[in-house]
């Protein structure tokens, strides 16, 4: 007999009933986002590669160490989505949505693919439920999308996570950051590798986890000295507005972010629960992304939360969540036609709205009320021969342990009244 298979190496299946969890958060993450107007977008799982390199941005580390790429049978180049926001742009670009209503405002969910080493919430396989607004260069609209994020976090009962905020400039003052920032790393002792990150993208370096990289680059200038005018007073408008909106957050000048497209606004919430993946959530302002991938001048602002390293922080938390209830009644039938009777007043229940099960298979009375137990059911309705006969049903509740016979023509009724 061969191995039996595994999921794949920084991957995780998810499963009930911890799988619910994942459900919550991503629909509490969504919810806020409806509320303001934001519509559901589904793009493909997979986009053509130069997508992504031209988007993410050819050397940051995603592009170049971590996309799953593959040559299909049809000779296209594809790669499997690292992200969202580039493949949200693309759409967008090729439905002309910006033509309509300004801001075009969209959310998403789903799989991303990234080929890290995997470790305590970081994976291959995981889960984001993301926002972008585009068409509209207002930094009302900036704040409008943090607080939105800060509002998910909240609703899911998380209290400590942190808001991270920097301004990464604009086309017009990166560059002379950028140059002198390449002028403080050249006089550094970084290795080959480095140096060449230096010349082709030096705010990568700043990101650079190593401890040895960074102790050099501590006194490195930052990007919000050398902020233009414009830059700085469209910060300084994001700023106010979400001190109105009550929102809390740390300045982060050494914010640089992991991909390519970021402009002006950029931040990431943390939570200090989780060890080295700290980042629960990032995202910011991508003003030049639409041109980067052959569309019209396009602004945008947006951000991704990352459904498993949520989970995470609200068990490190302890949050408590209240599931919904898999089920409140668990109908064990006793017999042939009790069980053909149960399978239709089972089905009639669900149909109303009740959550119900059934004893499958020929487990005998104690065996099925060990399943009901294990159910989480509020009441078992047991139906045996003699009851049908007497055109009746004893429903017992499974917390107080009292039982009582009822009319099988009125058991629907009774069942929903209980339950209330
Ligand atoms: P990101 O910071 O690369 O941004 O990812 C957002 C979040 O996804 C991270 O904060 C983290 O919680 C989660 N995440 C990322 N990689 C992994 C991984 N390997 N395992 C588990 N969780 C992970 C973006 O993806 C941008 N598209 C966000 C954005 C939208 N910016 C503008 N609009």
């Amino acid at each position: 007999m061969s191995a039996a298979f595994r999921a794949p190496k920084g991957t995780f299946d998810l499963l009930p009933p911890e799988s619910e969890l994942w459900l919550h958060v991503r629909e509490v993450m969504a919810a806020p986002l409806r509320r303001a107007g934001y519509g559901y977008v589904e793009t493909p799982v997979f986009e053509e590669t130069a997508l992504f390199e031209r988007g993410v941005g050819e050397s940051t580390d995603v592009v170049t160490k971590e996309m799953y790429s593959f040559v299909t049978r049809g000779d296209d180049h594809v790669t499997l989505r690292p992200e969202g926001t580039a493949g949200v742009v693309r759409a967008t670009v090729q439905h002309r949505l910006h033509a309509g209503q300004l801001p075009v405002k969209l959310w998403y969910a789903g799989s991303f693919f990234r080929y890290e080493r995997p470790q305590a919430g970081r994976y291959r396989h995981f889960s984001q439920v993301g926002a972008e607004a585009l068409g509209v260069d207002d930094p009302a609209l900036d704040a409008e999308i943090v607080s939105l994020a800060v509002h998910a976090y909240a609703d899911l009962g998380l209290r400590q996570v942190q808001l991270m905020l920097n301004s990464l400039g604009d086309a017009v003052c990166r560059p002379v950051y950028r140059e002198q920032l390449q002028a403080f790393l050249r006089a550094l002792d970084l290795d080959e590798e480095t140096r060449r990150r230096v010349e082709i993208n030096p705010l990568r370096v700043l990101d650079d986890k190593r401890p040895e990289v960074q102790a050099q680059v501590s006194g490195a200038p930052v990007v919000g000295e050398f902020l233009c005018d414009a830059c700085r007073d469209h910060y300084d408008a994001v700023r106010r507005h979400l001190g109105d909106l009550g929102v809390q957050w740390v300045e982060a000048p050494r914010l640089v972010r992991g991909l390519d497209y970021y402009t002006r606004t950029t931040f990431e919430f943390t939570h200090d629960g989780l060890g080295a993946q700290s980042a629960v959530g990032g995202g910011g302002r991508y003003d030049g992304l639409s041109e980067d991938v052959g569309g019209p001048p396009m602004p945008g602002v947006g951000w991704a939360l990352g459904v498993d390293r949520t989970v995470l922080a609200m068990r490190a938390e302890g949050v408590r969540w209240a599931a919904a209830s898999r089920c409140d009644v668990f109908a064990v039938p006793l017999g042939d036609e009790a069980k053909s009777r149960l399978l239709v007043l089972v089905d009639d229940l669900r149909r109303q709205g009740v959550a119900a099960d059934l004893a499958f298979g020929d487990r005998g009375l104690k065996g099925a009320m060990k399943a009901a137990d294990r159910s989480g059911a509020r009441l078992a309705l047991v139906v045996g021969d003699r009851d049908l006969e007497a055109g009746a049903a004893q429903l017992k509740d499974l917390v107080t342990g009292d039982q009582v016979q009822v009319p099988l023509d009125a058991i629907v009724t009774t069942i929903k009244e209980r339950l209330t």
